[in-house]
């Protein structure tokens, strides 16, 4: 860091070899400590923090009454000369040397702040987000911030070495749907108007592959309306990307590409080539469609095994399904029980547990004890690939339903047994999802991941197919990055061809009509010269928080919104006058509803 004109130095830089020199720092006060005869101070920037040091012996009055005056958070300037530390602290790069104060100068006072600006602060959450920039004046709000901006950074500069180049999308446009409800922004050049606000560029960047851009990223900001969750923000930022003339396998790999480097360069982990599984297999074994491959505790099916033996819980469902629990034998009643009301909960909804302990004598102890000979056990353990020592937790009922509980269960089970590591890291991509989803609440299908996504070439045929179970069972040429059970990215390949795109709204439900006044202009750029083409879009908050082994992404916004959506800090959303009303058009409106 080069001098300026306020400073020699940052906080974080002195050091041993500075010994003897003077430096002028700057900073804010963090620590005083005032043992009459002596007093440090702790001066903190975003570098780090250096201990400045006044000794009655050698300090004139009238200073040590400045140093003795500051207040926490005052911002000053200070001189002095870097003397070795009578005892070095290790915990710090600076802990070696103290500054020996000669003159202080206060650039501005500052008011005690509602919270300690401290790694672990004593302010409550709501407080800190109205205060927010008193939040980030802490360091791991700070570390989160420069590490997002290096991440930021190595993805920039390696997708511009790959030759992908960096264009602007608007944010005032017509929904772009990804799934989640549209904000939308009202015209006072058209009353009565709205624009939407992108859920992604995805229309954009494919318009920019019909323009020839070939490779495309933007790392841009989405906005969606959709319930708020510890990984879920209104708005969000995306590394979003797009190629021409490319398959999945060359997407899968270009992005695998990515992934690595980043983890090379900001953590310097190399994690290795990144395995892929399908959506039915992430399904069918974890329960989830972003399966946490840090632990085993693979779901296995025993409707075979289970069902015959006059239990009749277990006869009349469609499913049976179990975990491994490694040398949890030993839980407790009181543990069991615990495990059966988590599964009973509102949200997971299971109807109950059943629990098979695998003895170290070989004998079994469970639940359906009355129902079910230590064979029938046997059968169970062997093909939950158990030994003696391990814990068996079964569920049973209608198959999805049941996967997903027992799922649910498993990342549960995982925490409890201390199974999940936050800085191991374990990618795969979720290949072959599938192309619709239904939809109970509409009674229709939606697309899986958004309607331009391509199906699989052998599946083409079966659109027009009346069976619901065909139209099901359709895949898509689309893919997720799952790292540590959060989905990091999403992508596919698109559909390119108008006629193929018109047959994929009808079946999305859309009138030819209602698919040309949405999405008439990429249906005309499809007539005019559009290569194949696809890509992805990486969650940055998501990847910054998941990289950081932390799971709240939050942390990793500078000014997020509550979970409430609201910003408690400038206050919004907030009502606007009557005249502003006016001017959108919108006042007719509210006076008619009032
Ligand atoms: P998708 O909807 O899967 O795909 O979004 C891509 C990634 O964005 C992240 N994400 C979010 N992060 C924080 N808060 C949210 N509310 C939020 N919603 C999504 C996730 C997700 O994997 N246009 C397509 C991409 C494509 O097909 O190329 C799209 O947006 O990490």
């Amino acid at each position: 860091m080069a001098t300026t004109h306020y400073r020699t130095h940052t906080c974080g830089a002195l050091r041993a070899a500075d010994v003897g020199a003077e430096v002028s720092l700057t900073g804010w006060v963090s620590k005083v400590r005032d043992k009459g005869f002596i007093i440090w101070i702790d001066l903190r920037d975003r570098y780090g923090v250096t201990q400045l040091v006044a000794n009655e012996s050698d300090t004139s009055a009238d200073l040590l009454q400045q140093l003795r005056d500051l207040g926490r958070e005052y911002v000053v300037q200070v001189k002095g000369k870097v003397i070795s530390r009578e005892s070095a602290n290790d915990n710090i790069p600076t802990g070696q040397v103290e500054v020996q104060v000669s003159s202080v100068a206060v650039l501005n006072e500052a008011k005690l702040p509602p919270f300690t600006i401290e790694e672990e602060t004593d302010g409550g959450d709501e407080q800190r987000m109205e205060y927010r920039f008193l939040d980030l004046r802490r360091p791991n709000l700070q570390r989160n911030l420069i590490f997002r901006s290096r991440l930021a950074l190595e993805a920039r500069a390696w997708l511009g070495a790959q030759s992908f180049v960096e264009v602007e999308t608007p944010f005032l446009i017509k929904s772009t749907p990804e799934g989640a409800r549209d904000f939308a922004v009202p015209s006072r050049m058209h009353p009565g108007e709205f624009y939407a606000l992108p859920q992604s560029p995805q229309t954009f960047k494919q318009l920019l592959m019909v323009s020839g851009y070939d490779r495309y990223f933007q790392i841009v900001k989405c906005f969606r309306d959709e319930d708020l969750r510890a990984d879920r923000q209104p708005e969000f930022t995306q590394i979003d990307c797009e190629m021409s003339f490319v398959s999945q396998e060359d997407i899968l790999n270009t992005f695998e590409g990515l992934t690595r480097h980043l983890f090379k360069t900001v953590l310097g982990k190399d994690i290795g080539a990144i395995p892929r599984m399908t959506y039915d297999e992430a399904m069918s074994s974890y329960g989830i469609d972003k399966p946490d491959l840090r632990f085993e505790m693979k779901i296995k099916d025993l409707t075979s095994l289970a069902q015959g033996k006059g239990f009749k819980v277990f006869d009349s469902v469609e499913t049976i399904v179990g975990i491994a629990v490694k040398g949890a034998a030993g839980y407790s009643r009181k543990q069991l029980d615990k495990l059966t009301k988590w599964v009973q909960r509102e949200q997971i909804g299971a109807k109950g547990l059943v629990y098979v302990k695998c003895n170290e004598d070989g004998s079994f102890k469970s639940s359906v004890d009355s129902f079910f000979a230590a064979e029938d056990f046997q059968a169970w353990q062997a093909e939950l690939n158990a030994e003696a020592g391990d814990l068996l937790l079964v569920m049973a009922g209608e198959r999805e339903k049941t996967l997903k509980q027992l799922g649910l269960l498993r990342l549960h089970v995982g925490e409890l047994e201390n199974l999940i590591d936050p800085m191991d890291f374990k990618p795969l991509w979720v290949v072959d999802f599938p192309l619709l989803e239904w939809d109970e609440d509409s009674n229709r299908f939606h697309a899986m991941h958004h309607p331009f996504t391509s199906p699989k070439k052998a599946d083409i045929e079966k659109m027009e197919s009346n069976d619901l179970k065909v139209l099901s069972s359709l895949r898509a040429d689309a893919y997720d990055l799952v790292i540590n059970g959060s989905e990091i990215g999403g992508g596919s390949i698109r559909i390119h061809d108008r006629d193929l795109q018109s047959r994929n709204f009808k079946l999305l439900g859309f009138t030819p009509e209602e698919a040309e006044a949405q999405f008439g202009f990429l249906l005309s750029a499809f007539e005019f010269g559009a290569p194949p083409h696809g890509g992805i879009a990486f969650g940055f908050d998501r990847l910054c928080a998941v990289m950081s082994g932390q799971s709240s992404i939050r942390d990793f916004i500078a000014f997020p919104k509550n979970n409430q959506g609201r910003d408690v800090m400038i206050k919004t959303p907030s009502a606007v006058d009557a005249e502003q009303l006016a001017e959108w058009g919108l006042d007719v409106v509210t006076q008619e509803e009032s």
